[in-house]
This record gives structure tokens, C-alpha cells and sequence, in this order.
């Protein structure tokens, strides 16, 4: 997809860190954007920066998680748009934790968002946006699902993340496939992020009350701890990030790494499964990683066998 103006974005996640920011390059390339978030102030504040910008914007309160919320969202999108050029399926949450001790409240929470919330994006907008393509021989459109290096490796004490940012990368490698297949005008590419400073750190804002409410373990604790000081001290910002997708769409590529010096860990990964040997430590190129993560484990469990006692 090479031309943007006048055509029309539809982002999740749009409230805040990587959505807000291909929110902002829509604008800026004359789209009409709509931005969908369950965050009310964030989705007030990104709407009116855009608006002020000259920007045509539907800012709509949708949880990812349900289908029939999406499936709204499209009608209202073609309602006041018609047609959908780009679509991103970026809304996602963080969470952490000893993979058999996590509730689930949690792999629902957080299947939910990742996974359900990209399947729901590509069945109710991938369909018309086919019908688009049959009306416009002119027409071409591409889908952004948004995954993690978290769905290329396997980091100890993340495992629903792991699994659910997984099952997005093969979700989008099949479509690729499919819309291949069908010879389709429409692109594809899964977005891999590293660690970039964001509010994923603070994911259980949005998380609803039941999971709240629920106690934390020193292994979740700990991740918290972890990934806010590897998330934080990110070098690679949001908008940087941002712009590296829009050059993606542009070329037609599928892969977009926004650490692509990371891959090493991939490709070890990749050997080890060709070579049928056990899974390498994923964090053998950064050993303080995973003391530090050792170490908040074993305080904050020592910690809360103190206060238990
Ligand atoms: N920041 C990183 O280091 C990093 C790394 C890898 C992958 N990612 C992925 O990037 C994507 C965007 O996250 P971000 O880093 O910009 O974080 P962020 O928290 O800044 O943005 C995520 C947005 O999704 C929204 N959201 C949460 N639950 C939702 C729901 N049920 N329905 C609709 N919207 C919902 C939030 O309100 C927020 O505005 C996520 O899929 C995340 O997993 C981030």
C-alpha cells in the first residue's frame, strides 16, 4: 500500500503507546483515523490531538475481547468512512507469572485482548475489505497485527504472553498466507516489538475488576518489577517504532523487528529445534536479566512468607 490520503485507518489499542503513534502518521498522511480502546481519557485525548491536527476521527470505547463490540465498530466505521484501508490489530496487554500458577481469569484476560481481540479485528474488517477490493480495481488495503519478540522466543515467568503473542504471530503468517492465496489486494505483517518504553508496564489498569482483585504471587511481582526497568530503559521509542511499520506497509514486508539485533536469539531458537536439543536460555546474552529476576523472586517470596508468618 503506497497511497494514504483520503483513505481510512482503523487502530486498537489507539489510546496510548504504539496505537497512538501510528494514529498520529495516519493523521499526518491525510487519513481519516478511527481508534478504538477500552481507556476513555486516553481515547478523549488522542481524539482531540487529532481532531486539532484537521483530522476526520471516530474514537470509539471497544474491548478487543468482544467480538459483538467489534463487529459494531466496523458498521459505525463504514457508516462514516466506508471503505478500510489499514487496519491495526495492536490493543494488548502484559502480564507475568510461574506458568501453573496463573489464574484463569488471567489467560482469559489476557487471551482475550491478544489473541481473541486480532481474531475478532481480521473477521469483521478482512471481509470488507475484500468486498472493497472486488468493487475498486484500484483498491489496496493491509492488516498490522501487533505480536512481541515474546511470540518469536519463550522468556521464563511470561507464559501467557508468551502463548498468546505466539498464536498471533502464526494467526498473521497464516493470513499472510491466505490473502496470498487468494491473490487478494491486501498486505500483511506482524509487528515484533523488543522492549519499548510504553504503558504496557501498566497493563492492569485496563484489567477487569476480577483480575484486580486478585492476589499477586512473588513470581508476577517480580516480572513487574523486571520488565518495568527493561521497558523503561528502552532505547527504541513508540514513534520510532511507528515509523518502521509505516515504511513496512509501504514495502509490502511482513517482518517488522523494532530490535532486530535480538534475532540471534531467534535464530538460536531455530537451531535448537532443528538440531532437537533443549531449549537455550533466552536471556544468555543478557545473564543479569535473569538474576535480577532470580533475586525479586526469591525477596519479595521471602518477603511474603514474613508477613504470612
Ligand atoms: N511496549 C513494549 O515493549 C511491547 C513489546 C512487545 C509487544 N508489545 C505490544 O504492543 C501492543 C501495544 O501495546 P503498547 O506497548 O503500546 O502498550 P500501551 O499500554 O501503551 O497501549 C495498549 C493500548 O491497548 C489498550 N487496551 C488494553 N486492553 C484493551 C481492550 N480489552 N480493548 C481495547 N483496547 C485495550 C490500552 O488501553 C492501551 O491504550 C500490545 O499488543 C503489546 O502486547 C509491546
Amino acid at each position: 500500500m503506497k497511497d494514504f490520503e483520503g483513505r481510512t485507518a482503523v487502530i486498537t489499542g489507539g489510546g496510548s503507546g504504539f496505537g497512538r503513534e501510528f494514529a498520529r502518521i495516519a493523521s499526518s498522511l491525510g487519513m481519516n483515523v478511527v481508534i478504538a480502546d477500552v481507556q476513555q481519557d486516553a481515547l478523549d485525548a488522542v481524539s482531540s490531538e487529532l481532531q486539532d491536527a484537521g483530522t476526520d476521527v471516530l474514537a470509539r470505547k471497544v474491548d478487543v475481547s468482544k467480538g459483538d463490540e467489534i463487529e459494531a465498530l466496523a458498521r459505525a466505521t463504514e457508516a462514516m468512512f466506508g471503505d478500510v484501508h489499514l487496519l491495526f490489530n495492536n490493543a494488548g496487554v502484559g502480564s507475568g507469572g510461574l506458568i501453573w500458577e496463573n489464574s484463569i481469569r488471567d489467560w482469559e484476560w489476557v487471551l482475550g485482548v491478544n489473541l481473541w481481540g486480532v481474531i475478532h479485528g481480521t473477521r469483521s474488517f478482512v471481509p470488507r475489505m475484500l468486498d472493497a477490493g472486488k468493487r475498486d480495481p484500484n483498491y489496496a488495503g493491509h492488516v498490522v497485527n501487533t505480536a512481541s519478540m515474546a511470540g518469536m522466543l519463550n522468556a521464563p515467568n511470561m507464559g501467557i504472553y508468551n502463548v498468546s503473542k505466539h498464536a498471533v504471530v502464526s494467526f498473521s503468517e497464516t493470513l499472510f498466507q491466505d490473502l496470498s492465496l487468494i491473490e487478494a489486494p491486501i498486505g500483511a505483517s506482524v509487528l515484533c516489538p523488543y522492549f519499548v518504553p510504553t504503558g504496557i508496564n501498566e497493563s492492569h489498569r485496563n484489567a477487569p475488576d476480577a483480575v484486580k482483585g486478585e492476589p499477586e504471587s512473588a513470581a508476577k511481582l517480580a516480572q513487574k518489577l523486571t520488565m518495568s526497568k527493561a521497558v523503561g530503559s528502552g532505547k527504541v521509542s513508540a514513534s520510532d517504532v511507528g515509523a518502521m511499520v509505516f515504511e513496512a506497509i509501504r514495502e509490502n514486508r511482513f517482518y517488522v523487528f523494532s530490535h532486530p539485533h535480538a534475532l540471534g536469539n531467534v535464530e538460536t531458537r531455530m537451531q535448537d529445534i532443528t538440531a532437537i536439543r533443549n531449549p537455550s536460555d533466552p536471556f544468555a546474552a543478557r545473564p543479569d536479566v535473569r538474576t535480577r529476576l532470580r533475586d525479586a523472586m526469591t525477596a519479595l517470596a521471602a518477603q511474603a512468607a514474613g508477613g504470612n508468618a
